[in-house]
């Protein structure tokens, strides 16, 4: 049985979003619906909420969160960079706009999916099933330096050249296929006094989550959501995301800060001849889980939440 995913900087989220009764919201990466759950109550039977996700599992859990709250609901099972040019589109206009970012609990622990490295199950890690894409064809079929470089870039291993050349040494005998295999292999690739040093952590988890971001395009749907996602925004629409590594809360926190500049004159001008008024005011600094948040729910360990308010609509 898969546990519910508990919402990470539930609270907090509320409080820098703010949403008020009948505002139109959207969530964009539904999971389990935690957050929104939270959301449909402040917004109340006047306010409308819409989820994306990509995963039909969380489809399942919106049927019945529509069934239980008094707003307007709306489910996009899609790619949120996509559902978000689709309500563009549509013309849809929203006061807040939120993604939580990374997998759910549910993903994690439905063993067949083989997000984990705790468990063996077949090499996959897709969040949308149906996408041809998985960690079993990047396994077997990327050559050693694409490897290298993803354990590199995406999972910021120290170790990513010896584990790349491992993986391809073991491939050559017979295909890589389950989770259990690919830990074979990283374990096999480092020293006794290396692996020893992961203490109780494992030293499969920076590839595995380089993997996984790879398989789903992480990062590059973030890319191009940020920018949708504001224009969706009315003015003093609110933006926010709870990111779970460097690589996702820098995007997250360079985008906020552009929009959050104002004149970019050099400094010696004596007055601004650009012209730039800031676009966005950021709420606050990055929110972090509290120590008892962290206590009942070990994976918001890494949450950071940041968020910012749309000062005025584009002309
Ligand atoms: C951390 S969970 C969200 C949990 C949710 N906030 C809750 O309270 O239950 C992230 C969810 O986002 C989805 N997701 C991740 N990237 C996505 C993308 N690019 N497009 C659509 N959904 C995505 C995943 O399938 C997963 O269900």
């Amino acid at each position: 049985m898969n546990r519910v995913h508990v919402p990470v900087l539930a609270g907090e989220l509320i409080e820098l979003t703010a949403p008020a009764p009948g505002d139109t919201v959207v969530d964009c990466t539904f999971g389990a619906g935690g957050h929104a759950r939270l959301i449909a109550d402040r917004i109340g039977p006047s306010g409308t909420l819409i989820c994306i996700d990509r995963d039909p599992a969380a489809e399942e859990h919106f049927e019945e969160l529509a069934r239980e709250v008094a707003c307007e609901t709306r489910f996009l099972r899609m790619d949120y960079a996509e559902g978000l040019a689709l309500l563009r589109e549509e013309g849809v206009s929203a006061d807040v706009v939120y993604l939580d970012l990374g997998i759910s609990s549910m993903q994690v622990d439905a063993r067949e999916r083989g997000f984990s490295y705790s468990y063996d199950a077949p090499l996959d890690m897709r969040m949308d099933p149906g996408q041809q894409l998985d960690a079993r064809e990047i396994v077997n079929t990327w050559d050693e330096r694409q490897l290298a470089q993803l354990f590199r870039r995406l999972g910021e291993d120290p170790n990513a050249n010896r584990i790349a050349r491992e993986i391809v040494r073991r491939r050559e005998r017979a295909p890589i296929q389950t989770t259990g295999e690919l830990v074979a292999a990283i374990e096999g690739a480092l020293p006794a006094a290396v692996r020893r040093s992961f203490g109780g952590g494992s030293p499969a988890k920076r590839v595995f989550q380089a993997i996984r971001i790879a398989v789903n395009s992480e990062l590059d749907s973030l890319d191009r959501a940020l920018p949708l996602a504001w224009e969706l925004l009315r003015g003093n629409g609110r933006l926010a995301a709870i990111s779970f590594h460097s690589l996702e809360d820098r995007r997250v926190k360079r985008f906020l800060a552009e929009r959050a500049r104002g004149c970019v004159c050099p400094p010696d001008f004596p007055v601004c001849v650009c012209g730039r008024e800031p676009e966005a005011e950021l709420i606050g600094r990055a929110v972090v889980p509290t120590a008892g948040e962290m206590a009942d729910n070990p994976r918001a360990k890494s949450g950071r939440l940041r968020a910012a308010r749309k000062l005025r609509e584009a002309a």
